[in-house]
């Protein structure tokens, strides 16, 4: 494995050694019968970036950074979870889960949020005892909690029980990060984690919940350069973001009858209404109006192979991200200064809510090396962090692996 690179194990030694992990659990390993595995891909956004929260339109992809469960159901009303990289085990009750009740702050509030929601949604869950790893790098912003969230669906699920589509259950399982963990995300991170397609992204339209695969490029590679810089603000200005939208839309409401969403508005509409608006707010509103737009230009552009597109659209994304949503910070924008300057490096932008985190580039196959290469020459020197450089390929949403046993 060279510097700068995380290794993704094959899919069947990943399982031996999960199995072996569950296995060697103390005794009382959960019901008879074979170990269980159930995955949930973590997720990179290629643009379209703020706007689920505003009912607009995302263009995500599954990548194949996924999260693991080894497990078994068993009768308890409990689940224990060991985590092979935190090096703990945790647990809770399924009886009486409620956001009110919840314990001292851990990554299983993931899991029991997603059986809150579950059960509050008249899904039946069931207890299990497992084991899980993760090739997701944590708070890089590539969506470990919605991937944690989803393989948790899947292993809480009672055996044979309808299942709601993947966006109906991304819709939960954000309803159990919103209300039960208290993060107020949109949907984009559940969905990708839900209904991800190999080779493709996924155009999601927020305001209905229905989506389309648009397949990646042949000739193009998926690049996630991770800044290693802290998100520390992000969850206090997240939320921030969120409500000078929800200002935006009650003032152009006002005069406007019929405006629900920013999804609802387009650059004229805005433009007679700037009068009516806070100068920060107005700011906030253009970028989703113009984003959203961006997104469909996006999915064009990959259709037509058209790479100049697809750089310049990534470019006024990041700058709009950077100048007038204000998310994105030195770090990101360093990265991105130095992936451009890369020959076949063909778009390049911060991706997910920013403040740190990574950026999302496309690059022409061949030229992967070189991007890494530039990255790990120039970027410590330019901001004291250390980089790391992902090469990633969009796979197919969570789900039950079949794998010899
Ligand atoms: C985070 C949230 C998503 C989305 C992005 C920004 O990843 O969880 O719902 O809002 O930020 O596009």
């Amino acid at each position: 494995m060279s510097e700068g690179q995380t290794g993704n194990p094959s899919a069947v030694a990943r399982a031996d050694a999960l199995r072996a992990r569950f296995e060697a659990l103390p005794a009382g390993a959960g019901s008879p019968g074979p170990v269980r595995l159930v995955r949930a891909p973590g997720r990179v956004n290629l643009i379209g970036e703020h706007t689920d929260y505003n009912q607009g339109l995302v263009l995500p992809a599954a990548i194949d950074r996924e999260i693991w469960i080894a497990f078994r159901p068993w009768d308890r009303p409990e689940v224990e979870l060991t985590s092979a990289e935190f090096g703990d085990t945790r647990s809770f009750s399924l009886e009486g889960l409620s956001p009110e009740t919840r314990g001292a702050k851990s990554w299983i509030d993931y899991v029991a949020a997603t059986a809150w929601a579950m059960r509050e949604a008249g899904l039946g869950v069931r207890g299990f005892r497992g084991v899980m790893d993760s090739t997701i790098p944590i708070g890089s912003g590539l969506s470990s909690s919605a991937a944690l969230e989803m393989a948790s669906t899947w292993a809480l699920a009672v055996p044979r029980a309808p299942r709601p589509e993947a966006g109906a259950m991304a819709a939960i399982a954000q309803r159990g990060e919103n209300h039960y963990v208290g993060v107020n995300c949109g949907i984009m991170d559940q969905f990708a984690s839900a209904a991800g397609r190999a080779g493709h992204a996924l155009l999601i339209d927020c305001r209905t919940n229905q989506f389309k695969t648009a397949p990646m490029p042949a000739g193009l590679s998926l690049v996630v350069c991770e800044t290693g810089s802290s998100r520390r603000l992000e969850v206090s200005a997240y939320n921030t973001r969120r409500s000078e939208c929800e200002l935006g839309v009650k003032l152009i409401a006002e005069r406007e009858p019929g405006v629900r969403s920013l999804r609802d508005v387009d650059e004229a509409m805005l433009d007679r209404n700037r009068d009516r608006l806070p100068e920060v707010v107005a700011r906030r509103c253009e970028h989703i109006v113009l984003e959203d737009a961006r997104v469909m230009d996006t999915v064009a552009a990959l259709r037509d192979g058209d790479l100049a597109a697809l750089g310049r659209l990534f470019a006024a994304s990041h700058a709009s991200l950077r100048d007038l949503y204000e998310v994105s910070s030195p770090e990101l924008d360093a990265m991105v200064d130095i992936a451009v300057a890369v020959p076949g490096v063909v778009a390049s932008r911060m991706t997910g809510a920013g403040f740190g985190g990574c950026t999302v580039n496309l690059v022409e196959r061949g030229a992967e090396g070189a991007l890494r290469d530039a990255v790990l020459a120039k970027y410590q020197n330019r901001t004291g962090l250390k980089p790391r450089v992902y090469i990633v390929a969009a796979v197919d949403g969570a789900g039950e692996l079949q794998l010899p046993a």
